[in-house]
């Protein structure tokens, strides 16, 4: 073994992926030496011989399988860079994924992923609440191509999800389970396992029904959906993955099967994001545990705040719920913490959920998720104005209903801003 290598495993022991996200993936004699992975800021690869590059396009493109010991050669950064690559391979390790691709954003990631796997015909059966621009797609661009969907509310026993497939009238016609779990922005849970099962059962011979999980909100490190059954997963890398609130970017895992269709279809569609992005999104990997737990432990403590508070009605958070609450076995299942973020029912309506936000002094009022910074919003009217009031009020979605993403400030001082605000409301 060369000083260069990457090790994955000591003395047969594989590493955990917090201790591979400086190396893995990368060789400094590719680069001089260079400890970190220079940013790849080139459109196209110069190849050696028309020969090499003959080659590399024939995998490329599918006209032939590879040897055993080829590997994809670099040929223009729309198809592959040394950046992206390196970064989907890290990203495979959280998550115990076969293979990944990066998006130039979340939503990117979600429709491509819908576009490839959805046929005119076919119905996609989706949780709600869900994120209001994967709503919009659903629900207003899908149909334009003769996709159906159908809604069930999340936190439901699994039976009364069934049955809300069901009572669509064609069952047989499902394609996809698409879930958000926990949902955003109430945290309500949805069993994975249980949807795995579904999607058994109105599989065919012809046609796998895939359940699809978009788990920004736990990120990589609090929920593996892959290991509950889910075929493949999503990210909006803008949030936790990113974490600084400085890029936009999505990701998806899977099966090496399913996702070189996935692949596919993003060369065409050209939303691969830039290497720039993804070098940025590699900084980004090393700090996650780091960040994650920090943010995880303050939401803790603000969400305690929260629930004794006489101003507040309602904390929608996991780290509150009681062994009675029929989510809890979902939970104890699946989550492998509660996360950072905290929606809560303020005493009152609209008016006074305003008043608490215009108050906040630290705490930004913003949209967006999961970066090192405190971040507040109201869902009803920013996040999720695109759903109608009655769907909203189905989904939890009140007008009093705040939504925070808890950061990595001291724990002390956000309490303090969001007691002050609480005040003058
Ligand atoms: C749960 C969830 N999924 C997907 C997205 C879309 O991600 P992006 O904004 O990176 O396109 C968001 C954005 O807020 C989100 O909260």
């Amino acid at each position: 073994m060369k000083k260069y290598d990457s090790h994955s495993s000591i003395d047969g022991k594989k590493l955990h992926p917090e201790s591979l996200m400086m190396s893995y993936g990368y060789r400094p004699d590719w680069s001089e030496g260079a400890i970190k992975c220079p940013i790849f800021q080139t459109s196209t690869f110069v190849f050696e011989t028309a020969e090499e590059g003959k080659a590399f396009f024939e995998i490329a493109y599918g006209l032939r399988e590879k040897g055993p010991k080829e590997e994809i050669g670099l040929i223009y950064s729309r198809l592959n860079n040394p950046d992206l690559e390196i970064l989907e391979d890290r990203l495979t390790l959280w998550d115990d994924a076969e293979s990944s691709a990066v998006f130039n954003s979340g939503m990117a990631a979600i429709s491509t992923v819908l576009l490839q796997y959805l046929k005119p015909g076919d119905i996609i059966f989706h949780s709600e609440p869900i994120y209001g621009g994967t709503d919009y797609f659903i629900n207003h661009v899908l149909p334009t191509l003769n996709i159906k969907p159908v809604g069930f509310r999340a936190g439901r026993s699994s039976k009364e999800i069934e049955e809300a497939l069901i009572s669509c009238g064609n069952p047989e016609k499902l394609a996809m389970i698409f879930i958000e779990t926990p949902s955003n922005p109430t945290n309500d849970l949805i069993d994975i396992s249980a949807c795995k099962k579904m999607a058994e059962k109105y599989s065919t011979a012809d046609r796998q029904v895939l359940v699809v999980v978009d788990n920004t909100f736990l990120g990589p490190l609090w929920q593996h959906p892959l290991k509950h059954g889910a075929d493949l997963v999503l990210y909006s890398a803008t949030k936790f993955i990113g974490g600084h609130s400085d890029l936009i970017a999505g990701v998806c895992l899977g099966s090496k099967e399913l996702m070189e269709p996935v692949r596919i279809m993003r060369t065409f569609l050209g939303n691969m994001a830039d290497a720039w992005t993804g070098w940025l999104l590699m900084r980004s990997l090393e700090t996650l545990k780091l960040r994650m737990t920090s943010q995880m432990k303050n939401a803790r403590y603000l969400a305690n705040f929260l629930a004794d508070h006489p101003k507040v009605e309602r904390v929608c958070y996991l780290g509150q719920l009681t062994e009675d609450d029929p989510q809890f076995p979902v939970y104890k299942k699946q989550c492998l913490s509660p996360g950072s973020m905290v929606s809560f029912d303020i005493a009152g309506e609209e008016a006074h959920a305003f008043k608490f936000l215009n108050s906040l002094k630290l705490i930004k009022l913003a949209v967006s998720l999961g970066g090192t910074e405190s971040l507040v919003e109201h869902p009803a009217t920013m996040t999720h104005s695109d759903i109608e009031p009655k769907a909203q009020q189905r989904m939890g979605i009140t007008e009093k209903l705040i939504r925070i993403s808890v950061g990595v400030e001291n724990p002390e001082d956000l309490v303090m801003d969001i007691e002050q605000a609480l005040k003058k409301v």
